[in-house]
């Protein structure tokens, strides 16, 4: 079997409302999450035992964070297929960590359909929902790789209408955040689950009707880290970003833009100000 290579796509909450809270202290949710065209690439190798090696830009973030969610989805699909968890994997880190983005999710979902097709498996839908889902809210999400509305935890899924072209640009003060910690401090009340209107026609639409939905995390997420208030009012006075919102639990922040002359240009404007910020444009990507 050839080695197989997928791309793990950045998640991006264009609005994030928590509508309640479980007993067992997860949140509910009602998001729309798309994915931008930047990502960690993992690839798979067959091998005589399980190994991961990882390179990249953001690579040495990962030391010390302990267990590594790629090798705990490759242990777990192992053992729904019933079969050795054998192969050699290499994680090309180009996100930052604890970002909002869904890093390790992404990587945890690519890694779960990467291993899939050299290993030949094929679970039943359910079962690989629920075996991404025990490996983090945002997996299964990040398993469908396309513009959903995600409910629950994380683990209701809907289709959207379809979203137009536009473009992003992702900024992070390059400050990791704690996603327990954040839900932890967030304060107010739960918001109401809002349907989505009819299909946005352009950028500009869909900025028009993202413009009455937020995050609700930013606020605690800036009481942990006032940096993001600062990318934020950033974005917001870039020319030409027609919406600034912080994504997931923070720090990462996304500008959307019309196109990619205007994201380019965003990007590099704010990157000769603050270059010390991770700071990348990247396209809406509205299919897998
Ligand atoms: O599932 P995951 O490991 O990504 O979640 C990390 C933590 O984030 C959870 O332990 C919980 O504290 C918080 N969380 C939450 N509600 C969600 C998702 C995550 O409270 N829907």
């Amino acid at each position: 079997m050839p080695p197989v290579s997928v791309e793990a796509w950045a998640k991006v909450n264009l609005y994030l409302h928590v509508t309640g809270k479980r007993p067992d202290g997860y949140h509910l949710l009602d998001s729309l999450v798309v994915f931008a065209g930047i990502g960690d690439t993992l690839r798979v190798e067959a091998a005589d035992d399980l190994s991961l090696s990882v390179d990249g830009p953001t690579a040495a973030l990962l030391d010390g964070m302990g267990g590594n969610i790629v090798l705990d989805a490759a242990q777990a699909l192992a053992r729904a297929a019933q079969i050795p968890a054998l192969a050699r994997i290499h994680l090309t880190k180009r996100l930052p960590v604890a970002a909002g983005i869904g890093g390790g999710s992404a990587d945890a979902a690519a890694t779960l359909l990467a291993l899939s097709r050299l290993w030949g498996v094929t679970l039943p839908p359910a079962q690989l929902h629920a075996l991404a889902l025990a490996l983090g809210a945002d997996v299964p999400v990040c398993l469908r790789r396309r513009p959903t509305r995600m409910g629950g935890i994380g683990d209701t899924l809907a289709e959207v209408p379809p979203l137009p072209a536009a473009w992003l640009v992702l900024v992070n003060p390059r400050i990791g955040l704690s996603t327990p910690a954040v839900f932890k401090a967030r304060q107010g009340c739960f918001s109401a689950p809002q349907p989505l209107e009819s299909s946005p026609a352009d950028a500009e639409q869909l900025a028009a009707m993202l413009a009455h939905r937020g995050n609700d995390l930013t606020d605690a997420a800036i009481s942990l880290v006032p940096d993001i208030a600062e990318v934020l009012q950033m974005l917001q006075t870039t020319p030409e970003c027609l919406l600034a919102r912080m994504s997931g639990s923070g720090a990462t922040c996304f500008g959307l833009f019309a196109g990619q002359a205007q994201a380019d240009a965003a990007a590099a404007a704010i990157a000769a100000v603050h270059g010390q910020w991770w700071c990348k444009s990247a396209p809406l990507l509205s299919a897998s």
